[in-house]
């Protein structure tokens, strides 16, 4: 297995990543920074910015008209601040995440009522989050990549709601960069160039947006290629910034432990990635899914697959963190 005492961690990505100006974070899954010390450990040594895997989503905070849970929201914003973390704000608006009460809510109050909610969690953490992803996933895959029209912020807020939710986000904190994050746009292709053709569109119309967000949940023998290069440069060529904002790297294991050669093919993936966002013009976080295979939401979502972090079940650095870390010191 893994030779992990020839990983030094004596430098951790966070240090080398502010010699380079970049943010480095991760997502926070509450139920692990609560109960295991190890887990808020290595999070805290490694990482500058946090975003939280669920709990800033509208179904885990919004409860009612004006009701709001901001109990798990507090404690990452606390546990960002005594770590001199950053914190990035995910999500507003996520065709997954819709409050149940808010399905039954009259038609008519529902952009009102969004409004509002904006204001709220957007104004809460306003000088506290300096990024948020507005809009996740508006976009279809496939060919025909366009707007999912069955999305409820869609058929509730019409055709416009991307615009409006940028806008009311804007009112809320007009200092906080406000990003449009989608998965499967690294490339170029037709989803790249709806999320492009989007993002342009509210350039051109004044919407306050500053950045998109790449997803990059990725399969493991990915490599950066040319077309991940154009992609990013044209979104920079936007006058917008671009960050890495899921990235994991997903290996097949049906049941067995990853081989040494998955985690070596897995390291080449996750330096690229970081090389990417190192050496092209608009880069500005660099943030995985997690960081430890203890907690990753892969397994639950595919099955048989897994191993997709930097940090193995036990918390040891995998070569994949080697990878990052020689990426971030230029060797
Ligand atoms: C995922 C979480 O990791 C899971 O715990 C949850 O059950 C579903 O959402 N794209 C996103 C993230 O923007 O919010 C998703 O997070 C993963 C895909």
């Amino acid at each position: 297995m893994l030779n992990s005492s020839r990983i030094d961690v004596s430098a951790p990505l966070r240090e080398l990543a502010a010699l380079r100006r970049l943010p480095v974070g991760t997502c926070v899954d509450m139920a692990a920074l609560a109960g295991d010390p190890e887990y808020a450990a290595v999070l805290a040594r490694e990482f500058d910015m946090v975003v939280a895997e669920n709990a800033f989503k509208p179904h885990s905070v919004w409860m009612g008209p004006r009701e709001y849970d901001f109990s798990q929201t507090n404690r990452l914003a606390e546990f960002a601040s005594r770590h001199h973390m950053t914190l990035r704000g995910h999500t507003l608006l996520w065709h997954q995440s819709v409050p149940k009460w808010l399905r039954t809510a009259p038609v008519a109050q529902i952009p009102g009522l969004v409004r509002e909610y904006i204001h709220a969690i957007v104004g809460r953490y306003r000088g506290v989050i300096t990024v948020w992803d507005v809009v996740n996933e508006a976009l279809t895959d496939g060919e025909a990549s366009g707007m999912r029209t069955e999305s409820f912020w869609y058929k509730t807020l019409g055709p416009d709601y991307v615009r409006l939710a940028f806008t009311w986000a804007h009112e809320a904190d007009p200092d906080v960069r406000l990003f449009y994050n989608d998965y499967e746009a690294e490339d170029m292709g037709a989803k790249s160039n709806a999320v492009f053709g989007l993002v342009k569109e509210l350039k051109s119309l004044g919407v306050p947006i500053h950045g998109v967000g790449l997803q990059a949940h990725l399969i493991n023998g990915w490599r950066a290629s040319e077309d991940n290069r154009t992609n990013v440069r044209r979104i920079a060529g936007l006058g917008l910034e671009w960050q890495v904002t899921e990235a994991d790297i997903r290996m097949q294991l049906e049941g067995n432990p990853p081989s040494d050669e998955q985690v070596e093919v897995q390291a080449a993936g996750y330096r690229d990635l970081m090389e990417l966002c190192l050496t092209e013009p608009g880069c500005t976080g660099f943030v995985t899914w997690g960081f430890s295979d203890a907690h990753s939401w892969i397994p639950g979502f595919r099955k048989g697959w897994g191993a997709a972090l930097p940090f193995d079940i036990h918390f040891r650095p995998k070569p994949a963190y080697l990878a990052l870390s020689d990426a971030l010191r230029g060797c």
